[in-house]
């Protein structure tokens, strides 16, 4: 309860009056922020969302910025086009801001449909936003993941013919955690892309120490990267995201709608400027996602539950050893879990919360 309240009081210090003297307060280096402590109500692990967040800057700037809601958000989405783009080591003309990836992944799908033809993608990843390709006139083609659950990338470039128009990979991957490393990709995509456009979802690489591949796009026409402020920095809801490609590329992508950089409110990218110079929240929710994301594979691992090593916020786990009603098991405890994503080896997904979150699941399925 004490954290609960505290956190309020930052978050109401920093948006009474909002001048610049409580905003640099909140952003002082040395104190920490005091999460949140959500109690006994029902725990959501479905979505890997931030539990977090979002940060108390985007919180102030989100409240202050409400008062402009009656204006479009041209001048604030170019500003965070310039914060992305140097964020990204790009220019302003490689970025294009969507109201989430969700609204990016629709987008470059519908743009390949331009083309009809197929597209290929890993079994088993994100591919829900893929629902309509029969109906834009596309192949769908899907590569089995490794037995370790990694995208096998030799397998997709062997995929590849004359119709591929595009493969998606997503890394890391959702929802078995597991990532390509930057070399093994950039090998990838020299070769794919001469036939095909590769698209890279990166929703998850906050969450990891790896590099993005975003610099690859100003080289490389064929390259499209998408990003998401849903994850990391505690937006879900606020629906922000973008594609980093090269500028001809974002031309064309951006021919497929009728307007440009449209979608996100002026809330929602108030928001999401506040959160990328956030850099202490960015922090602390790395370093709690990691320790949790411990706790949570060693407790299960002695429950005898096969889990993925995890580069993410999310851990994929097999059901094969489990005795009771898994699902049934949550149910009761009031925790959202998801589904079954493979039936040979039950593999599931449980979202990284809070350290109480997990003790409460622990607890659960214990
Ligand atoms: C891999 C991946 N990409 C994209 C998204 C979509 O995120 P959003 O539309 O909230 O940015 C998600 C959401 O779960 C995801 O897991």
């Amino acid at each position: 309860m004490n954290n609960r309240r505290n956190w309020l009081k930052q978050i109401s210090l920093g948006t009474i009056g909002l001048g610049l003297y409580n905003i640099e307060a909140f952003a002082n280096p040395t104190e920490e922020y005091v999460f949140p402590d959500l109690e006994d109500s029902p725990i959501t692990l479905r979505s890997n969302e931030n539990p977090y967040g979002p940060s108390p800057l985007a919180l102030a700037a989100m409240t202050k910025s409400i008062n402009n809601s009656n204006r479009y958000g041209w001048d604030l989405s170019s500003e965070l086009i310039t914060q992305i783009s140097k964020k990204n080591s790009v220019a302003d003309n490689n970025i294009l801001l969507g109201a989430g990836s969700t609204e990016i992944l629709d987008l470059v799908l519908q743009y390949t449909a331009l083309k009809k033809g197929n597209f290929i993608l890993a079994e088993t990843t994100f591919d829900y936003w893929t629902a309509p390709y029969e109906k834009l006139g596309l192949k769908k083609i899907t590569v089995p993941l490794t037995k370790d659950k990694k995208h096998d990338l030799k397998g997709m470039l062997e995929a590849i013919d004359s119709d591929t128009k595009m493969i998606y990979i997503c890394n890391p991957n959702n929802p078995t955690g597991t990532i390509c490393s930057r070399e093994d990709l950039i090998s990838f995509i020299k070769e794919a892309t001469k036939k095909a456009i590769v698209f890279v979802d990166e929703a998850y690489i906050d969450f990891t120490k790896e590099r993005s591949l975003s610099d690859l796009v100003i080289e490389n026409k064929n390259l499209i990267i998408t990003k998401t402020f849903s994850k990391m920095y505690g937006l879900a809801g606020s629906r922000i995201g973008y594609a980093i490609a090269h500028s001809a590329t974002i031309e064309e992508l951006d021919t497929v709608r009728s307007s440009q950089n449209m979608a996100v409110s002026v809330v929602s990218t108030a928001a999401a400027i506040a959160s990328l110079n956030d850099e202490k929240f960015i922090q602390q929710v790395y370093t709690a996602n990691e320790e949790v994301k411990k706790y949570t594979i060693d407790q299960l691992t002695l429950l005898n539950l096969i889990c993925i090593p995890s580069y993410s916020n999310f851990v994929y786990f097999s059901l094969d050893n489990y005795k009771k009603d898994y699902f049934k098991q949550l149910e009761d405890h009031k925790i959202q879990g998801t589904k079954i994503y493979e039936e040979n080896g039950k593999w599931t997904r449980i979202t990284i919360g809070t350290m109480k979150e997990m003790q409460r699941f622990i607890a659960a399925v214990k």
